[in-house]
């Protein structure tokens, strides 16, 4: 039977390197933890590493809970949480709570049953009063990705989001849109009402307002961006640009004007928000501003890890990720293809 000594002369460390990969006790370099997994991998040695986490109180596991599996944002975000879990020998469990505040209150009380080691918390609302009780006698960490929670007392990691709405407004105003419609949040999500903020800001610094009746509610589906597309085509008035609070909302207005025979960029705008991997690949490619979605993972992840092992103490941590702005041919005719091309 391979013993942990086998394991320690073969990667040529000490035992108490082995043991320290395999209980994660104190911080070794991503190097030698491979070199000692791929060894204990090699020689097939398989520990009761839940007896030790048992009685250590630690299970290298990790939950991760996101709103809405559907929409790739979200994708991209869980995988380098897992990415960065992996490289440090910690598995993550992927709860999807559907916007829905019920379902996430149970996964974080499922979460805590399994004795997580910590938490990355994306909320699906504004509200967190409905599990910071929960989250208040949290043995671990908690940190929040994507959005603030001011309320929970939480390492944070977010997007410039305001940014991000005034650099789309500079753009097409630059392109000369003054008529211009918003799909907006479907609920209050603060982040999102960020971008619409920013937005605002500079289109009122260009004398530019967005009428009330250009202004429709999204939802969380492609169907209802294509809902709110046809609303704002169809009015008697129709706006000469569209911004979207995210790209499912603006690939769900570009359907609704290729049905309506509005031709995308010479007759309408659209402007989207996250760069999701599909939008570079629609006809016309969808102009966007390019949220950080693999670095906020990432970055929520290490700071969560610090904490667990104790290598991250003291005050929150609060992360502010840059954006920037994407222009492809939704919006700019220079970029978009010739109609002769389909
Ligand atoms: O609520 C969904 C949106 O929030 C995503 O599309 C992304 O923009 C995230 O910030």
């Amino acid at each position: 039977m391979t013993t942990i000594n086998d394991v320690a002369r073969r990667a040529g460390v000490s035992a108490a390197t082995v043991s320290r990969v395999m209980n994660d006790t104190k911080p070794v370099s991503p190097e030698l933890r491979q070199r000692v997994l791929r060894v204990m991998d090699e020689m097939d040695y398989r520990p009761n590493l839940l007896a030790g986490s048992l009685r250590r109180r630690v299970t290298h596991t990790i939950g991760l809970i996101v709103p809405d599996t559907t929409n790739p944002f979200f994708g991209e975000l869980a995988k380098s949480v897992e990415d960065v879990g992996f490289q440090n020998g910690y598995n993550v469990i992927l709860c999807n709570s559907d916007y829905n505040l019920e379902r996430e209150r149970s996964y974080i009380m499922v979460l805590k049953a399994k004795q997580v080691d910590g938490l990355i918390f994306i909320p699906g609302s504004s509200r967190t009063d409905h599990v910071s009780d929960l989250l208040e006698s949290w043995q671990g960490s908690v940190v929040t990705a994507d959005r603030l929670t001011p309320e929970l007392k939480a390492d944070s990691v977010v997007a410039n989001n305001r940014a991000g709405g005034r650099m789309a407004a500079l753009h097409l105003l630059g392109l000369g849109h003054r008529y211009i419609g918003c799909i907006e949040r479907p609920e209050h999500l603060a982040h999102i009402e960020d971008r619409l903020t920013g937005f605002r800001e500079i289109l009122r610094q260009g004398s530019v307002e967005v009428p009330k009746e250009l202004c429709v509610r999204g939802g969380f589906r492609l169907e209802d961006g294509v809902r709110a597309g046809r609303a704002l085509l169809t009015l008697p008035d129709r706006p000469t640009a569209i911004f979207a609070y995210n790209d499912i909302m603006a690939i769900g207005a570009l359907q609704a004007a290729k049905e309506l025979h509005v031709r995308v960029p010479d007759d309408l705008a659209i402007v989207g928000f996250d760069d999701i991997p599909m939008a570079s690949y629609l006809t016309p490619a969808l102009t966007t501003i390019r949220l950080p979605k693999y670095r906020i993972g990432a970055l929520a992840a290490e700071i969560l890890l610090g904490r667990v092992r104790g290598e991250i103490e003291g005050p929150q941590h609060h992360e502010v990720l840059e954006v920037e702005l994407i222009v492809r041919g939704s919006s700019d005719p220079s970029f978009a293809p010739k109609y002769a091309d389909y």
